[in-house]
């Protein structure tokens, strides 16, 4: 019955735009597929590009999928609005990649009425009851943060040292845990003044704008502690159009651990990176073979993750970076 409404609505969607019908053999190929409608947070990093990549790889029709994606552009109202729609077509599943914790029960409630079972991805999300979603599969973000944090105290110990804290989309797991980790270690170290915090929403262009505001307003920092590669990038540039050298007249620390910031740490322009991992594609079609084949995953599972400074990043390490 969903993936009759799935095709009435392919057909009604041909005789809108005047194309011609698909080949019958195509329409019977798309029947026999899992559909999962992807809600996704955006494409506000590297991270993200490379988290969309990763399930349009392993939900691919080669692999029995027909997957649709809806990219949000960070806002959670659109987010609501694509699970509407998934809703609406009848899909198999629907992944949600969160923008924020907050705000779901509404309609997690509705796709639980409507029987679409809702794999949650990358960041958590806080709902009354937690069998409004099947099963999530995503980063531990405190522990990402308190990662960062240990280097920090194993490397300036109770020197007096004054941070910048670039944070993520306000609200979301990423921006939490991350702010948290940093959170305990000012509280543990009374040497450390954080001198400036704001959102550079994860992107390139807000972190090297932040940075230059605070560089002509002539604040003085030794420390950015920036939520993920791309705003660090944006913070980089910044550093260097004003003559400073990142690594040496300030220590960035990052979270991502991307190729391109791998690069940079081992050129000592990223002190520290903090891996947090995107290849979630694999892991969501696994959760779906295992459900089709009437299993039942974990409610929860963590990814390994792991972190780099000069002292730990390889070549090699780099060459098998997926992103
Ligand atoms: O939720 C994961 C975070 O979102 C990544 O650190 C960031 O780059 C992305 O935009």
């Amino acid at each position: 019955m969903k993936r009759m409404m799935i095709l009435l609505c392919i057909l009604a969607a041909l005789l809108l735009t005047g194309c011609a019908p698909t080949p019958a053999a195509d329409v019977e190929t798309y029947e026999d597929m899992i559909v999962v409608g992807f809600s996704q947070v955006g494409a506000e990093s590297d991270w993200r590009n490379a988290n969309t990549r990763s399930m349009q790889q392993a939900l691919s029709e080669a692999n029995g999928y027909r997957l649709i994606i809806d990219d949000a552009q960070q806002k959670q109202e659109r987010q609501i609005t694509a699970i509407r729609n998934f809703i609406h077509q009848g899909v198999d599943y629907i992944v949600l990649a969160p923008t924020t914790e907050k705000g779901w029960d509404t309609v997690l409630a509705e796709a639980k009425a409507a029987g679409v079972p809702v794999i949650i991805v990358d960041r958590m999300i806080e709902v009354e009851d937690d069998s409004l979603f099947t099963c999530w599969i995503g980063s531990d973000f405190r522990k990402e943060g308190d990662n960062a944090v240990r280097w920090m105290s194993r490397h300036f110990g109770d020197e007096p040292i004054r941070i910048v804290h670039l944070q993520g989309n306000i609200g979301s797991s990423a921006q939490l845990g991350r702010t948290q980790g940093l959170d305990a270690g000012l509280d543990e170290h009374p040497a450390w003044k954080l001198v400036y915090r704001n959102t550079g929403d994860f992107t390139q262009a807000k972190g090297q704008e932040l940075v230059e505001a605070l560089l002509a307003r002539k604040i003085g920092f030794d420390v950015i502690y920036s939520e993920n590669d791309n705003m660090a990038y944006g913070a980089i540039d910044a550093l260097k159009n004003a003559g400073l050298v990142p690594g040496r007249d300030v220590t960035i620390i990052s979270f991502d651990a991307s190729r391109a910031a791998l690069e940079m740490v081992m050129q000592g322009e990223i002190s520290y990176d903090v891996e947090c991992n995107p290849l979630h594609g694999p892991r969501v079609q696994a959760i779906i073979e295992k459900l089709e084949a009437g299993g039942k995953p974990p409610k929860l599972t963590y990814v390994e993750e792991s972190a780099f400074d000069a002292a730990t990043i390889t070549r090699e390490i780099m060459d098998g970076r997926g992103y």
